[in-house]
């Protein structure tokens, strides 16, 4: 299990490495993946600019990209600062997450996109950098204009789904209909990949059996996750 702020490295049999961390009071996991011939850095809901930043320099990285998977104030806690310390990052998210009607509710938090996915719900789109190659997903419910983003070996759920669970829909913006919809979905794209693929939640929560892993595989998200394995799915 990760200590707050502690990377998990894995480098892909493709070349793309991938760091995972949990930062903060609510556990919110952190992806990055790393092409470090192009000296391309991705970083999928970054919580806390200052470590992420350090850890990278460390290695003589720097961020270039920061891919949001919505706006809810904890995914994004890192954005003001990074852009500040990071000046020349292109930020990315779906139109939809700026969500103008409800940017001044305190659980969302304005970003200021430098471009945007467009893509309608339950369908995906590649996004490419150097040699990271990666499937982003309109999957709104929990919030508007969430997506979930997958390859390299992982797919990075946001708060569509955790281990054992799905994020809330209760909400402003949340949409209970929206997000059965696109679990319906997700499951069948997490049925098409590897059963070894890590499922990294938005947030650690607990898994079936009293433990809180980092991430799951795959295979036992679609055995034992409550909402893939809601009867309501068929
Ligand atoms: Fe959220």
């Amino acid at each position: 299990m990760l200590a707050d702020g502690e990377f998990d490295k894995a480098l892909v049999g493709d070349g793309i490495e991938v760091w995972v961390t949990q930062m903060g009071a609510y556990m919110n996991m952190n992806t990055a993946f790393i092409d470090r011939e192009n000296e391309i850095v991705v970083i999928v809901d970054p919580f806390d600019s200052v470590r992420w930043t350090d850890a990278l320099a460390q290695e003589g990285l720097n961020p270039t990209h920061l891919l949001y998977t919505h706006t809810h104030r904890d995914h994004v806690a890192g954005y003001s600062s990074m852009i500040e310390l990071n000046p020349d990052v292109e930020v990315w998210g779906h139109e939809d997450a700026r969500v103008p009607d409800l940017i001044n509710h305190v659980v969302f938090e304005n970003v200021d996109f430098d471009r945007t996915w467009k893509n309608a719900p339950n369908t995906s789109v590649e996004w490419e950098a150097g040699s990271i190659s990666l499937m982003v997903t309109h999957s709104p419910g929990h919030a508007p204009g969430h997506v979930t983003i997958h390859g390299h070996g992982v797919y990075h759920a946001g708060d569509l789904l955790f281990t054992n669970g799905m994020g809330r829909v209760d909400l402003p913006g949340s949409s209970p209909r929206d997000q059965w919809s696109s679990i319906r979905h997700a499951k069948n794209i997490l049925k098409s990949l590897p059963e070894d693929w890590r499922l990294i939640p938005g947030h650690r929560y607990d898994w079936i059996d009293g433990t809180t892993p980092d991430w799951v595989r795959i295979g036992d998200a679609l055995s034992y996750n409550y909402a893939l394995n809601d009867p309501s799915l068929g």
